[in-house]
């Protein structure tokens, strides 16, 4: 039977090295969430912020170019920029053609990076968040939780030199980063499901698809 369903847009977000990029695309030995919610859902598209679009990819360079010296409140600005940019040209329009999307970070990573490390005004950052998604409101959220300890270690064992900007902030900024992404999660219980990261793609993954069923493909 051919079931038609309504296009979801689903968010991953997570610490540096928390395994979000790899819990979506899937390893050789893993299938990703992307790969199984074609099968299991329904057509999706799978893009990151920032990104997933070519004037946001440039965006993207600027904001994580080591060499780059941008002020908080710019940096802001860029991460919205490339928001809106996505949202106006790629993720609106698919959901409006009924294509689900999964998007490696979104507005929940300027709350915990800009916001709850960054010390930029929380208020500001949802009314700007609103503006650059058009108001689309996120069917679902996976955050990741994971120590910023491991997963920056884990990050620079997967990046080596390729560190980003953000990435070399010190240890208190990605605490900081950690305690907003988990507040955020206390704060939006229906969106937000927050994932303890363990080691090994496979528990993690399994955890994703428990409560992805649980929520879109167990039939009443
Ligand atoms: P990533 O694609 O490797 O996760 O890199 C994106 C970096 O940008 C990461 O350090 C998190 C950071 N970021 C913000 O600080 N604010 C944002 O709004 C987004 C989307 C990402």
């Amino acid at each position: 039977m051919n079931v038609k369903r309504r296009p979801l847009l689903i968010t991953f977000e997570g610490g540096e090295g928390s395994g979000k990029t790899t819990q979506l695309k899937g390893t050789n030995q893993v299938e990703g969430f992307y790969s199984w919610f074609v099968k299991n859902y329904g057509e999706a598209i799978l893009l990151k912020e920032p990104g997933g679009e070519p004037v946001a990819e440039k965006i993207r360079d600027i904001l994580l170019s080591k060499g780059n010296s941008i002020s908080s409140m710019s940096e802001l600005f860029l991460f919205e920029a490339a928001r809106s940019q996505l949202y106006s040209s790629v993720i609106n329009p698919s959901l409006r053609n009924k294509l689900s999307v999964l998007c490696d970070r979104s507005i929940d990573s300027t709350l915990a990076y800009q916001g709850y490390a960054g010390n930029i005004n929380r208020e500001l950052i949802n009314q700007l968040n609103y503006e650059a998604t058009s108001g689309r409101i996120l069917d679902m959220t996976f955050i990741i939780d994971v120590s910023p300890e491991i997963g920056i270690k884990n990050a620079k064992k997967s990046k080596g030199r390729g560190t980003s900007r953000i990435d070399e902030r010190d240890i208190m900024y990605h605490q900081k980063v950690a305690e907003g992404f988990r507040e955020i999660a206390r704060n939006n219980p229906k969106r937000c499901v927050l994932i303890p990261y363990v080691d090994g793609i496979e528990k993690v993954q399994d955890r994703i698809r428990g409560e992805f069923r649980s929520r879109y493909l167990v039939k009443f």
